[in-house]
């Protein structure tokens, strides 16, 4: 029963707008510590310094040596802001990475505020392969030993119609989705494996469960990073390291910002809190929401002679 629900590009209903569109957390909020949490890509400046600048300085490693931490991939994204609220409130420190600094220095500012934990934002850019392995040494500089885990938000998809026309636009979803992630993953995993502690989550999509004509291209990407997941999960186990692989379906974010026919539509914070929940309780897979486990669960048992034929 699709629905032409429009969503707006902050992660908002049409008409729900609301005035603070972060949650209160039910979890007990991280104590109140006296420790002065900073955000440490953004210390106060004598005079006004050029962006140029800023993106120089380098933040500090965080203080609190005993307090756990992650590490948020694509943090501009709401669901990946919203995971990160809900680990903040659980008192992790959080290392947000998004290709955007101005805005990821105010979500890292934001999160510290809320929540008194230490924040810190790095730039990162999927695409630049080359770049993944001193990304992560600078966050280990940043982190120490204190880094519990991994997880992964940064995605990119095209319209279908536009990239069965343009192959540049199948090569960056691809470019980010799969090898972006693999490349970044490694990188990880080798640490977490030699260190025989961590997690890694990633956020898949239900698209990747089948393929359908209507996004089969994007599906692809996602569906090849499930299977990667699974491997690196098997991989992982034997080091007591977990991966847990997150199926959202629809999510009103900017990614499904004026689609067609989206139905079931989560917020971001409510998919932000399905997927705390799903990391901490040690999920293989986890569907954001739930309920989209059944709907695949059914659109995978549609025989391939049927299937073809449908509109999806
Ligand atoms: N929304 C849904 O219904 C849905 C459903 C299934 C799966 N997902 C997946 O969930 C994840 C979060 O998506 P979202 O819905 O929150 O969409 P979003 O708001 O568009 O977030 C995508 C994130 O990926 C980042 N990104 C894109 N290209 C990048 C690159 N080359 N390097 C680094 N970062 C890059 C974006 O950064 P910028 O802000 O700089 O563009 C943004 O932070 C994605 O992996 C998406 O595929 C979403």
């Amino acid at each position: 029963m699709p629905s032409d629900r429009k969503v707006s590009p902050k992660g908002v209903a049409r008409g729900k707008r609301k005035a603070a569109p972060e949650p209160k957390p039910k979890v007990k909020a991280a104590p109140k510590v006296k420790r002065k949490a900073k955000v440490k890509a953004a210390p106060k400046a004598k005079r006004k310094p050029t962006s140029k600048r800023r993106s120089q300085v380098r933040p500090e490693p965080f203080s609190d040596a005993d307090a756990k931490s992650i590490v948020v991939l694509g943090s501009t994204s709401a669901m990946a802001r919203a995971t990160a609220g809900e680990f903040a409130a659980r008192g992790y420190n959080i290392l947000l990475a998004a290709r955007d600094q101005e805005e990821n220095r105010t979500i890292a500012a934001d999160i510290q505020v809320r929540f008194g934990v230490e924040t810190a934002a790095l730039p990162f850019e999927a695409e630049d392969f080359g770049s993944h392995e001193a990304f992560f040494t600078e966050c280990r500089r940043i982190l120490g030993d204190s880094i519990e885990g991994v997880i992964l938000c940064f995605g990119y998809m095209a319209d279908q119609t536009d990239a069965q026309a343009d192959f540049a636009k199948v090569h960056r979803m691809v470019d980010v989705c799969y090898t972006g992630a693999v490349s970044i993953l490694e990188i990880v995993a080798r640490h977490f494996e030699e260190r025989k502690r961590g997690f890694i989550a990633v956020l898949s999509s239900v698209a990747g469960d089948r393929g359908k004509q209507g996004n089969y291209l994007y599906g692809s990407a996602k569906g090849g990073l499930t299977v990667y997941l699974e491997g690196l999960r098997n991989r992982l186990f034997h080091a007591g390291v977990h991966v847990t692989t997150i199926k959202p379906g629809f999510v009103d974010t900017k990614m499904t910002f004026g689609l067609p026919g989206l139905f079931l539509v989560a917020s971001p914070d409510k998919a932000g809190k399905a997927i705390c929940k799903a990391i901490l309780k040690r999920k293989n897979t986890a569907y954001v929401p739930f309920f989209w486990q059944y709907i695949m669960l059914l659109i995978r048992h549609i025989p391939e002679w049927q299937f073809k034929k449908m509109r999806m």
